[in-house]
């Protein structure tokens, strides 16, 4: 029976091995889906083991790990490279890193239509934020500010160009066309929140709770749930691993938001 595990420092909370067991079943494929939870201590350890493991796999990469994991590859995609985080690993002939959250955060996205015009502020900059920076810029938004906690020199842009704190955010709030929270807490302060357009897209990729902290100080605003990008990163992840696309049913969903 082949293996797969989530890999995370919250991953006994994940959804993954929910969605993928799922899809074991309804296709009939011999395998399991489960946890792996390492500390950053223990991680190169608990990483090496599972991959010399002959049973396992795959691997699905999630905070903080994204980057840290690319070491222990073999190879990487061309768009895992070019955005230095993996979110998928597959463990084959030779150990390989995809990145899938990039389409996958792209197809939770509406028609936009201008974007060079739209401006558009990314919260945090982790591996996960990579990939939706990566995509937004693909996709022809011009006008992208990021920041976070720390400092960090920003990937695909000029020299020398850094994230911005958030203290200096409130300046920026006004006439954003999407707001995306990557951190697993709120940075944008309430007194702030009266800056931000109700026409202002609002978009968290923590997908539990489904209104979390972050998207519930927007009761006005159109949403996009953290879940959509769960489920688009996970399709092609199944695919590489197993050579099929799967589908999402209604039971499946009803099963999702059930426990979110
Ligand atoms: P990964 O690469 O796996 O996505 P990560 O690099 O830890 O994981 O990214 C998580 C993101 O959430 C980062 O932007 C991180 O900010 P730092 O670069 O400053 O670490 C952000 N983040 C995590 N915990 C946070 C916290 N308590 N407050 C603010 N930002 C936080």
């Amino acid at each position: 029976m082949k293996k797969l595990y989530v890999v995370g420092n919250r991953s006994s909370k994940s959804l993954s091995p929910m969605i993928f067991n799922y899809w074991f079943k309804k296709y009939n494929i011999n395998a399991k889906y489960s946890y792996i939870q390492p500390t950053t201590k223990n991680f190169h350890n608990k990483i090496k083991e599972v991959l010399e493991k002959k049973d396992t796999l795959g691997l699905n990469i999630t905070i903080p790990f994204k980057k840290r994991i690319i070491k222990y590859l073999n190879k990487l995609d061309v768009h895992a490279k070019k955005i230095g985080a993996v979110n998928c690993v597959t463990n084959k002939k030779s150990i390989t890193g995809t990145n899938t959250d990039w389409t996958g955060y792209y197809k939770t996205l509406p028609k936009i239509n201008k974007p060079q015009n739209k401006k558009i502020i990314i919260l945090g900059y982790g591996g996960a934020s990579h990939a939706i920076h990566y995509v937004l810029k693909k996709k022809g938004f011009k006008e992208i500010l990021i920041f976070n906690r720390t400092k960090i020199k920003i990937k695909y842009s000029i020299k020398n160009k850094y994230t911005k704190t958030f203290k200096d955010l409130q300046k920026h709030l006004s006439g954003a066309f999407l707001i995306i929270n990557t951190t697993p807490i709120n940075p944008i302060l309430k007194k702030h929140l009266t800056l931000v357009d109700k026409s202002t897209i609002i978009s968290d990729i923590v997908y539990s709770p489904k209104d979390t902290i972050f998207l519930k100080q927007f009761p006005k605003n159109k949403k996009i749930y953290g879940i959509s990008m769960l489920i688009e990163q996970a399709k092609p992840c199944f695919k590489i691993w197993f050579g099929k696309n799967p589908s999402v049913d209604e039971k499946m969903l009803n099963a999702i938001n059930k426990k979110i």
